[in-house]
């Protein structure tokens, strides 16, 4: 029996889909990547913004036509539209087998088991084995949910308050990972960086989770500007494999909106964190979410937004179109013209692509450590994504001459003396008795 799953939204979602999906497998499922041969289709779903919504719901719609060709067929949505929607779902599309909402993830194993135990045939399930992901770059689920308040954000309704899984459990799973290839964990969280667990704050999960055997490289997403603690940036900055790339969602520069969308910090509050992370990491990738046309947005507001851009620089952002929510503080307030959102988008992101452009031109000619992800594409510590010509299998780190920096994925070539894991650890490892002597 094989099952498809097809994710919306952010990275929280895709490794929810991951954890699902391996659910599955222990139950002797088998993923598979063509709708046509699955017999159970997982839909997770997104509520962020409406259009993500949208796009999943015209998705089940079509989905009733997959159902009818096949008998037995299940139709699983799960995720945040899933738990803010659950029964208007179930009213406009009462062909699903299955909602599960955001909230509810930990009981998805005992509900799926459940569809599952209703199936046509059982057969195929007692001799299918479970498939290992060999995934390079793993991401662990360490917090769910989110204590803050943003005035335009879904979040906090679908997912709850803040769970802090354990630090043994994350550590437990990062092996886990590693055992099936990983050398690289991202660790996950709507505010990763608020972590808490007994005595034990994120710093500390930073530092235990780079000790875990077979862990390279360490990343973290979506940290929030108020927990950048000078102990996080001093821990970031000291443990070596932390890579030197910062996801720090502003928002927004003006102070007038930041206090609107109750963001707790001011813009000069955050200009002083990446000056610290700058100065701590020299080198250092920044990135960002910026949000257009908040409710009240001024044209003052706005050209704010655009002058922190161009004080920063990021390396790279995403701007998103404001998307009024129902239910969150904001989705009272009268929305800006649509016209007016869009301009302002399209000029945002012409801002943004300029200093991106920029920042990647000066890649060309440099040579960067890649970490091999999968056929010729790795990433950077820097978290570029690279083509890479020449023999390289996943899991591999090799020094890359970037050859090429004009689109987003750089083009590169395997420079001489290339370091695998082993090796590289040899040479650092006589750098450092060198130095001892
Ligand atoms: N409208 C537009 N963008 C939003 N985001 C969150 N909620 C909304 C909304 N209602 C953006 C924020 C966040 C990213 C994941 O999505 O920028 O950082
Ligand atoms: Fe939403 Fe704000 Fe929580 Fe991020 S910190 S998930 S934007 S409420």
């Amino acid at each position: 029996m094989k099952f498809y799953v097809r994710t919306y939204g952010c990275q929280m979602n895709v490794e929810d889909s991951n954890e699902m999906g391996r659910h599955l497998k222990a139950k002797g499922l088998v993923e598979t990547q063509n709708p046509d041969e699955a017999s159970v289709f997982l839909v997770n779903t997104c509520t962020v913004r409406q259009h993500a919504e949208d796009r999943a719901f015209s998705e089940l719609g079509r989905l009733k036509r997959w159902k009818a060709k096949g008998p037995g067929r299940k139709i699983v949505v799960t995720g945040c539209a899933a738990e803010r929607t659950k029964e208007y779902l179930e009213d406009r599309f009462p062909f699903l087998d299955l909602v599960v909402g955001a909230k509810s993830i930990e009981d998805f194993p005992r509900m799926a088991e459940r569809l599952l135990d209703r199936r046509d045939t059982d057969e195929e399930l007692d001799y299918a084995v479970r498939a290992v992901d060999d995934k390079v770059a793993a991401f662990v689920t360490i917090m769910r949910g989110c204590n803050y308040s943003c005035t335009y954000c879904i979040v906090p309704s679908v997912r709850g308050r803040e769970i802090y899984h354990s630090v043994e459990q994350i550590l437990s799973e990062a092996r886990e990972r590693v055992r099936e290839g990983a050398r690289e964990i991202t660790l996950l969280g709507q505010t990763v960086n608020s972590y808490r667990s007994g005595t034990a704050r994120f710093a500390d999960l930073l530092k235990a989770v780079a000790t875990v055997e077979g862990v390279e490289r360490v990343r973290f997403m979506s940290p929030h500007p108020y927990y950048m603690t000078d102990r996080v940036i001093e821990t970031v900055a000291a443990v070596p494999q932390i890579c030197e790339s910062i996801h720090l969602p502003v928002q927004s520069g003006s102070n007038t909106m930041l206090k609107q969308m109750m963001r707790n910090y001011t813009r000069e509050q955050y200009v002083l964190i990446i000056e610290k992370l700058r100065k701590a990491m020299p080198g250092t990738t920044l990135s960002t979410d910026i949000i257009v046309g908040f409710p009240g947005e001024t044209d003052r507001d706005f050209r704010e937004t655009l002058a922190l851009i161009e004080e920063i620089q990021f390396d790279w952002g995403f701007i998103f179109k404001y998307s009024a929510r129902e239910g969150t503080p904001a989705a009272n307030l009268e929305c800006l013209p649509q016209e007016l959102i869009e301009e302002r988008h399209q000029e945002c992101l012409a801002l943004m692509d300029r200093f991106a452009q920029e920042k990647r031109s000066r890649m060309a000619g440099a040579t960067h450590e890649v970490l091999v992800e999968a056929d010729n594409m790795g990433r950077t510590r820097t978290n570029y994504k690279v083509y890479i010509t020449g023999n390289v299998a996943p899991g591999e780190e090799v020094r890359v001459r970037i050859t090429n920096a004009q689109r987003p994925t750089l083009e590169g070539v395997i420079e001489d003396g290339n370091i695998t894991f082993e090796n590289f650890r040899e040479e650092s490892r006589s750098a450092c008795t060198n130095r001892g002597q």
